[in-house]
């Protein structure tokens, strides 16, 4: 099989500027446009950066699984720091060895309870509301639940409309005005993101040192607060406090779309929303427990349908290479 060196083609930009302008004024446009016109793997070029673009489910699958080739970007380094969302090698190794049991089945299956006890106070809270900002709601269960697995730590209802607020800049160091800038450039939407991280590192840190976390199975900090503390240990307290923080950004916002694209689309098909209830009604009897989420086999079908229809593209497509090499 011969290899070739084809780098994919570029949309149309400007002399130096490349692609910058089209990409900062509309990210999601320009990429969809440019899907359309290039194909499903492209190169932009912002301000002098080669950025490609991989819109087929088969080049994701690639990168997300070939991890020596496709490295994580420098930006969650800059962000995140040593995070696990951002280390790779040994490094990434040592951390997820030390942290996976956490996310083991029968460790989420725990933290179950707790999970539901949140949803329920905040679905009590709906009251009689005609409307609620569902998007919203979802981030706060999220949220909510974030700080009470990850953390250990109950949040008051003030607490949490400020915690929210933080958690919306974690986001900011992708912002694709800032994305093309190099890095060194402190950008409103950096500064932003500068301070949520810090607020978050600090919360951690008051938790590290109140010792509220003892008990080393209780959650995720109080697991590396123990392994920071073990003889020989490797993990140093900034890597914990990294931790956190990629916590909030890679475990919140996700969780809460799912949820928010998924009640979406329950409420846009209502022959969906009548098979998810009759199978909640057979399933479920009182609070639910793990068990019963395996015999929720529509709703679990429901979920994928969103991930598919809002994450990727259907498999059924094959990738397209339009253009010049
Ligand atoms: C529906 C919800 C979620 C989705 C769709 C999602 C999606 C993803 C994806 C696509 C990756 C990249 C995988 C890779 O690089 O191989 C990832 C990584 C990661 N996610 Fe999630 N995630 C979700 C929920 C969560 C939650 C709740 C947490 C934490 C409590 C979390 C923490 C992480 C971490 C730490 C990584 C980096 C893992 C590593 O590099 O080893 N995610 N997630």
């Amino acid at each position: 099989m011969s290899q070739t060196n084809q780098r994919p083609p570029t949309p149309r930009g400007l002399p130096l500027l490349g692609n910058t302008i089209d990409f900062v004024r509309d990210p999601l446009g320009f990429v969809r446009e440019s899907v359309a016109d290039t194909g499903d793997v492209f190169r932009m070029q912002l301000l002098g950066k080669d950025v490609y673009i991989l819109a087929h489910p088969e080049y994701v699958e690639t990168a997300l699984l070939d991890r020596d080739t496709f490295v994580k970007l420098d930006d969650f380094k800059i962000a995140f720091g040593d995070a696990l969302l951002s280390v790779h090698g040994d490094q990434w190794q040592r951390q997820r060895h030390a942290m996976e049991e956490f996310f083991s089945p029968a460790r989420i299956a725990e933290h179950a309870e707790t999970m539901t006890s949140v949803a329920a106070a905040r679905i009590a809270d709906w009251g009689n509301e005609e409307h609620i900002q569902i998007d919203q709601l979802m981030q706060a269960i999220a949220l909510e639940n974030l700080f009470e697995v990850v953390l250990g730590h109950s949040v008051s209802e003030p607490q949490l409309t400020e915690l929210v607020e933080t958690a919306n800049t974690l986001n900011l160091w992708f912002k694709p005005s800032s994305w093309a800038l190099p890095e060194w450039l402190p950008t409103p939407a950096r500064r932003r993101f500068q301070r949520g991280s810090a607020e978050f590192r600090s919360i951690a840190q008051t938790l590290l040192s109140d010792g509220e976390t003892k008990d080393a199975d209780e959650s995720l900090l109080a697991r590396l607060a123990a392994l920071r503390d073990a003889p020989d240990s490797e993990f140093t307290e900034s890597e914990v406090l990294d931790q956190v923080v990629g916590m909030v950004f890679a475990g919140h916002e996700t969780t809460a779309l799912t949820m928010a694209y998924a009640l979406h689309q329950i409420g846009s098909h209502p022959t969906v929303a009548e098979r998810v209830y009759a199978e909640l009604d057979a399933v479920i009897d009182g609070q639910p427990t793990p068990a019963d989420l395996r015999q929720l086999e529509y709703l679990d079908q429901v979920l994928n349908e969103t991930f598919r229809l809002y994450t990727r593209r259907t498999r059924a497509s094959t990738p397209t290479h339009r253009g010049r090499g």
